[in-house]
């Protein structure tokens, strides 16, 4: 299937905690989604991170891995340090349940506000996030290298809900 045809994997699709032995699958599908792909060390390394997280989806029925999100809930703020679905897995929402699950992810962590990074021109991912709440708070001129030339981020925010902010009087 191409990038941009619509997959009926998403509803199916299991979302769960990244195990050690996604490592090398994590890395292909970065690889097939990124220019600059991360490997297993370094996504190994980004897990290691105090307060980081990751979630895979896989299947639907089978241990193949479709996409994965990784972030980081630390001090009551979470940022989303990358999401992928891949190219033959995209359109049937899949990207936009693993975003949903770092969400609730990072609420859970005690997370009130959740921070991303995306190219300017990344419509696909912006269209995402948008969709998902996230707003503009920032702008970083020639962040991202390539495609001719530097690239703009954008930089997202969305406040959300923390389910371990419980008022002093119920603890
Ligand atoms: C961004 C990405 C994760 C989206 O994953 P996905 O599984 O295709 O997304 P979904 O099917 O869940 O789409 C959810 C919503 O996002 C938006 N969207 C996603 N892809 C889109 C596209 N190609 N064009 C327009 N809108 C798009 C739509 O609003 C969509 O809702 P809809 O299908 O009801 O219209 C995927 O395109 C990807 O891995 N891209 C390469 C890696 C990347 O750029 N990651 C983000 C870095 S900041």
């Amino acid at each position: 299937m191409i990038d941009g045809s619509p997959s009926s994997a998403g509803l199916e699709a299991q979302i769960r905690t990244i195990a050690p032995f996604d490592l090398a699958s994590l890395a292909e599908v970065h690889a097939a989604c990124f220019a600059e792909a991360w490997d297993s060390g370094a996504l190994a390394g980004l897990l290691a991170m105090p307060g980081a997280q990751g979630l895979v989806a896989e299947g639907p029925g089978t241990s193949v891995v479709l996409g994965f999100v990784l972030l980081r809930a630390i001090a009551g703020e979470a940022e989303i340090l990358t999401i992928a679905v891949k190219p033959g897995a995209r359109r049937g929402g899949i990207g936009r349940r693993l975003l949903n699950a770092a969400t609730a992810s990072a609420a859970a962590s005690g997370a009130s506000r959740l921070f991303l990074e995306v190219a300017v021109d990344n419509g696909p991912a912006h269209a995402l996030y948008l969709a998902a709440g996230f707003a503009e708070v920032a702008r970083r001129a020639n962040y991202y290298p390539g495609r001719g030339g530097a690239i703009t981020a954008l930089v997202l925010a969305k406040d959300i809900a923390s389910r371990s902010m419980v008022p002093l009087a119920q603890t």
